[in-house]
């Protein structure tokens, strides 16, 4: 067969699957029989196997997920993505209203009113229509690629369609799990005795969050749009909801429930009518954020710290339930930090069930006055840690007594010690008390930092007391031999573990950082070191003040970091495990070169200009990579009219072409 009949079949192929998709997710009747639609498939799979070179991005096989990953490679976000203010009551969204329109100097500002979704912020890059990158949200600053995972998204278009697409734009929406598709997931999983997801949230991060991408395939996962992040600015529409109506007609998903509000009342009466209509939603909403609409507008707020001062978030109130505390227990954290918490009466609160609730530190616990025995109310505020709001007073018993911190840790005894200005109270027996030890090990081996599978609680506790490992190097000196004679440990079980240790040593340069357990070093400042120093070495040398240069690392961060390397047995471990063999790759960026802002646009001139000759407008056009053509179609994006333009202005309009005037093409190529 030649090769130009074999990229026929397969366009033919992917066509014909895309059809036959688009038939059975968006319109419910599909127009072939399962098996037909296999064989299609397989056909395509066999022939772009056997023909690498005529693979692509935007193929519907991507649709099925491919090896597993070690690690999500970083990525830094060009526009950050920010987060948003909340207004906590009505009283709040009326000065947030006023404070805009004093600001804007105007009487009533068009708002866009729409749900808050309740699921992961994505960011999505398109070059050329294709989908390119996918990435979650991270720090704002620096996030993780995503994309095997994100192409294996129904909704999400490979490929965008329609007109007016810029060369490079990036999207930027939440992806969530329906509900729906969440008690189906969970059924599934108590079937095959998984463990089952606390909530769609939870859910669908798990689901994204996967190394194995054919996982996230079986995953019910959806997409709406509801921004975007880097996009030429002169191409853009000139209002947020007129952005969503382009970016709808590229094939892009965006909830149908968002609508335009004029002025404060109608805030109010959206957020009524949403509030009721909020259980019967497919997908799980905490509330509703409302956007002023005029893009030149939002220009002009602004932004202030990390939000934008044009929008605002209104949640709905929080979830509660009345419970009782069976007990109150202080837990020792991978920092020596002691936290109460109180152990509940399992209740339901907004479809979880909770049995334990955070009392946050002495302090909190003092404020509350919660005691043993107390009636409480529970709260659970979207993915926040259920927490006691306050003691049902009416309902004490008599005799209960307050609770007090203990002076010594409960687990091993040392003396606990305050840190001036904090309200946690840290016992001070460092990596000699077995809780932290523990904690510190866990947390090295967990699945956010080297994971490694089935090095759980009992295991670590039991390897540090048989004296098998003192530091997490010691992990990487375990042998079947030594392991299989432990308690509860068959050969089997032993070889496991030796080989998970051993998977483990392919990671990523901020996996590891991120499994040292620093002190406000989580995943995303170390994905934010790995991404700005690149190596260990520079890391590890790095001084306070370069790195308090990176975005988002203040002086107390920086100089933990600095501490952490200064001391000569952490510095040892380090060297240690690198001998022991733990690699990872080079670190990769992506580059958004946008110095071709119009490719792939097309243009066509009428009339005259009065500012140059219509052949200088046609290079400067040319220049930033516009396509001009001579006459009008309904393929073309954009016609510039001059003085006397003759039909094809009329023409442009029937076409549905958006007509630019001379200062629109003017502020275009400026
Ligand atoms: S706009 C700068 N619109 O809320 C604007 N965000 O607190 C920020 N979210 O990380 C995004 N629904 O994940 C926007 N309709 C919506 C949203 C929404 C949910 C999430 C988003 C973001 C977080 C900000």
């Amino acid at each position: 067969m030649s090769e130009e009949f074999i990229r026929e079949r397969i366009d033919e192929l992917r066509l014909a699957i895309n059809r036959h998709n688009s038939h059975y997710h968006q319109y419910d009747s599909p127009q072939v029989s399962d098996a037909e639609y296999d064989r299609l498939f397989r056909e395509l799979q066999e022939l772009e196997q056997a023909y690498p070179a005529f693979r692509t991005p935007d193929s519907p096989t991507e649709r099925m997920g491919a090896e597993p990953l070690k690690g999500f490679d970083p990525v830094s976000h060009e526009v950050p993505m920010l987060s948003l203010d909340n207004a906590l009551s009505d009283d709040e969204l009326i000065a947030f209203d006023k404070r805009l329109r004093e600001r804007l100097d105007t009487e009533r500002i068009e708002y866009l009113a729409e749900p808050k979704l309740d699921g992961l912020a994505i960011s999505l890059v398109y070059e050329h229509a294709i989908l390119l990158r996918a990435a979650t949200r991270g720090d704002g600053q620096v996030g993780e690629n995503v994309t095997r995972n994100v192409q294996t998204i129904r909704s999400i278009p490979l490929k965008l369609n329609g007109k007016k697409i810029p060369q490079f734009i990036e999207i930027r929406g939440e992806i969530f799990m329906p509900k729906k598709g969440f008690l189906a997931l969970n059924q599934r999983c108590r079937a095959t005795g998984m463990k089952e997801f606390a909530n769609p949230r939870n859910a669908a991060a798990g689901s994204l969050r996967q190394l194995d991408s054919r996982i996230t395939a079986t995953r019910p996962l959806d997409f709406f749009c509801y921004g975007h992040g880097v996009f030429v600015d002169q191409l853009r529409p000139k209002s947020h909801w007129k952005m969503l109506q382009l970016m709808r007609s590229w094939g892009l998903p965006v909830c149908p429930e968002g609508q335009i509000v004029q002025g404060i009342e109608a805030c109010r009466e959206y957020f009524q009518r949403l509030q009721e209509k909020r259980v019967a939603l497919d997908y799980e909403i905490d509330g509703v954020v409302y956007k002023v609409d005029n893009f030149a507008l939002q220009e002009r707020l602004g932004f202030i710290a990390r939000a934008p001062r044009w929008a605002i978030a209104r949640k709905f109130p929080a979830e509660e339930a009345l419970s009782v505390v069976a007990d109150i227990d202080v837990q020792v954290g991978r920092t020596g930090a002691l936290t109460p918490v109180a152990r509940l009466r399992p209740v339901e609160v907004g479809g979880v069930t909770v049995t334990n609730a955070t009392l946050h530190n002495a302090d909190e616990v003092r404020r509350k006055d919660v005691r043993k025995g107390d009636t409480v109310v529970v709260r659970r505020a979207g993915d926040v840690i259920p927490e006691v709001a306050r003691v049902v007073m009416e309902h004490r018993k008599p005799g209960a007594s307050p609770f007090a911190m203990p002076s010594r840790c409960p687990i091993c005894g040392s003396a606990v010690e305050t840190v001036a200005g904090e309200s946690t109270i840290r016992c001070s027996g460092g990596l000699a008390c077995p809780a932290q030890h523990r904690e510190m090990i866990k947390h090295f081996a967990s699945r956010k930092a080297m994971d490694i599978e089935g090095l759980g609680d009992k295991r670590i506790s039991q390897l540090i007391e048989r004296k098998m490992i003192d530091s997490v190097a010691d992990l990487y000196r375990l042998d079947v031999d030594r392991l299989k004679g432990l308690e509860r440990m068959g050969r089997k079980s032993a070889e496991n573990l030796v080989q998970a240790i051993e998977n483990s040593k392919k990671t990523t340069l901020a996996r590891f950082i991120h499994a040292f357990g620093l002190r406000d070093v989580g995943e995303a400042t170390a994905q934010l070191l790995e991404q700005r120093l690149g190596s260990l070495e520079a890391i590890m040398d790095a001084d306070e003040d370069s790195l308090m240069e990176l975005p988002g690392i203040g002086p107390v961060v920086a100089r933990n970091i600095r501490h952490f390397f200064d001391q000569p047995s952490n510095r040892k471990v380090t060297e240690q495990l690198v001998a022991a063999g733990i690699t990872w790759q080079a670190v990769r960026t992506i580059k958004d070169t946008l110095h071709q802002p119009l490719a792939g646009q097309s243009f066509v001139l009428t009339g005259t200009l009065d500012s140059m000759p219509r052949d200088q407008a046609k290079q400067e056009l040319k220049k930033l990579g516009a396509r001009i053509s001579a006459s009008l179609s309904s393929k073309t994006d954009y016609l510039v009219v001059g003085d006397n333009p003759g039909s094809k202005a009329s023409k442009a309009l029937d076409l549905d072409v958006e007509i630019l005037s001379e200062e629109d093409f003017l502020s275009l190529i400026r």
